[in-house]
């Protein structure tokens, strides 16, 4: 991955380095250098504002434009990212880490990177670092044309601030397990099934000082993981299920985290039509954020137990498929009725589910690739959040806006659990009508959730892979979304 350092600001002019990037924010008489720019702004003799004016650059988010520094600044390349309005308070962390991600997008192929945007705390020298880094990001694992993707190496923060090396260094874990999950998901499932995964979650998480347990086909099916079982059936690729566990002496609380980890989702014998299958590798997003969340906590060691849950299956049509009208006992002793064989997620969710609340935990919360509903509902970046605890659902939501990542609060109607009932078995998979999906899968969770545990939902069908061009530190293909929110979520209950 991308190295960082830290350097003073009064160092800008004469860095050795291949770009330095500066803000730039909107204003009524043109654009205007942010903090940080200025000892660059005179070097180049007080006239940044007038050639980006003259360049038509306005200072807006995502927009980022190169400037040649004709050797007034030891750097060749001035690069200049919008920051929008400057604010009048402080800075919103989110906008540096996006205006940050925005420029080591752009500079893809530059060795050395220099950030002088504003980092006059610790705060926002570490949402620069997290925002550079997360944008750097490149999967070339499959490119003959490495030249071309080659990221950025090496990303200097410039900051004096108080608490900035331990910003950046909690920026560097926090990136770290981001990029693991981007991996996981762009990762095609031919070389990514649950035996693999579950192999690569033992060996990041025996790195990170995780414990780490895994069942096979064999102990699944002892264990009455009927879900998982009934899910995995049909692919020659047998399922998983992967927990990870990270203590601290000095917790009081304990979080479980369960994430749906597909490998693959055809849809089962109820196939899906090919446009909706091609990305379908992405079904894993919340089994990897559950991992890439465990490895960070333990990197942070912060004061909090923490287990994770994989559900690990592959969802395939063959002969030793599970059928449509099918029925299997879950962990948790109630039947199943298998209505539609695509709406697997649920059926891996709830032996996770069930199993963690073994562990006593203060909050389950899963996180899912669940529902096109959820697509429909929110769109691609919004996250939905869904729980049987009002505060646990807000707490939820905030964490996310602290990270930046999109997430809004659902219901879950009443009158919608009648519609899972089965003629039977004790519930069905699948409600008579689409309307409402999102709400009817989370309703489905609810029943397998034991009475007392406080729990939450987080359906990010959409956010988990973006399928259109890339913006701020986001890149196409996997994104890691989520992974942050359950590290914040972390540290709001770590002591
Ligand atoms: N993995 C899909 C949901 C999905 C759709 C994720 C689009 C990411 C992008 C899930 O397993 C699924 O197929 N859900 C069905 C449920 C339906 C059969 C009740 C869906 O949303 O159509
Ligand atoms: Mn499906
Ligand atoms: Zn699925």
């Amino acid at each position: 991955m991308t190295t960082v350092r830290l350097n003073s600001i009064d160092n800008a002019v004469s860095l050795d380095t291949d770009a330095l990037v500066v803000g730039v924010h909107t204003g009524p008489d043109g654009p205007h250098p942010a903090p940080g720019a200025e000892g660059l702004d005179q070097a180049l003799g007080g006239r940044l504002a007038a050639t980006l004016g003259a360049m038509g650059v306005k200072g807006k988010p995502g927009e980022v434009a190169k400037v040649p520094t004709f050797g007034a600044l030891t750097a060749p390349l001035l690069v200049v990212v919008g920051l929008g309005d400057a604010p009048g308070g402080g800075y919103e962390p989110e906008a540096l880490r996006r205006a940050a991600g925005t420029a080591t997008r752009a500079l893809a192929g530059t060795e050395r990177v220099a950030l002088a945007l504003p980092a006059g705390d610790a705060r926002q020298a570490g949402a620069v670092a997290l925002g550079g880094l997360l944008g750097a990001y490149s999967f070339t694992r499959y490119r003959t044309d490495g030249e071309r993707t080659a990221p950025v190496t090496e990303i200097t923060v410039l900051s004096g601030a108080d608490g900035a090396e331990a910003a950046v260094e909690h920026a560097v874990t926090v990136a770290k397990s981001v990029s693991l999950v981007r991996d996981l998901v762009n990762t095609p499932p031919s070389d990514l099934w649950p035996a693999r995964f579950a192999e690569i979650a033992e060996q990041a998480g025996s790195e990170a000082g995780l414990s780490v347990e895994i069942l096979d086909e064999k102990a699944l099916k002892e264990g009455g993981y009927g879900g998982i079982v009934a899910v995995g059936q049909g692919s020659v690729n047998p399922p998983r299920l992967v927990r990870l566990a990270y203590s601290h002496p000095e917790a009081a609380k304990t979080l479980a985290f369960v994430g749906k980890g597909i490998t693959f989702d055809s849809g089962g014998l109820s196939l899906k039509p090919a446009a909706s299958m091609d990305w379908m590798k992405s079904d894993m997003g919340g089994a990897g954020a559950v991992l890439g969340a465990l490895v960070a906590i333990a990197g942070l060691s912060l004061k909090v137990n923490a287990v994770g849950y994989l559900c690990l299956a592959e969802n395939m049509p063959s002969g030793t498929a599970q059928r449509p009208s099918d029925v299997f006992t879950s962990f948790a002793g109630k039947t199943v009725e298998v209505l539609d064989t695509d709406a697997e997620g649920r059926l891996v969710l709830i032996d996770g589910i069930a199993r963690a609340a073994q562990d006593n935990p203060d909050v389950i919360v899963d996180i899912a690739t669940l529902t096109g509903a959820q697509i429909v509902a929110l769109g691609w970046r919004t996250a939905g959040v869904m729980a049987n605890d009002d505060d646990l659902r807000a707490e939820v939501v905030e964490t996310a806006g602290e990270q930046g990542e999109g997430a809004w609060g659902m219901p879950l109607p009443e009158e919608l659990r009648k519609g899972l009932d089965s003629p039977v078995a004790d519930i069905a998979n699948l409600h008579p009508e689409r309307f409402g999906g999102m709400l009817t899968a989370a309703i489905f969770l609810r029943e397998f959730v034991p009475d007392g545990v406080r729990w939450a939902h987080i359906d990010m069908a959409g956010p988990a892979f973006n399928k259109g061009e890339p913006h701020g530190y986001t890149p196409k293909g996997g994104t890691g979304a989520i992974t942050r929110t359950l590290v914040g979520l972390a540290e709001r209950y770590a002591g």
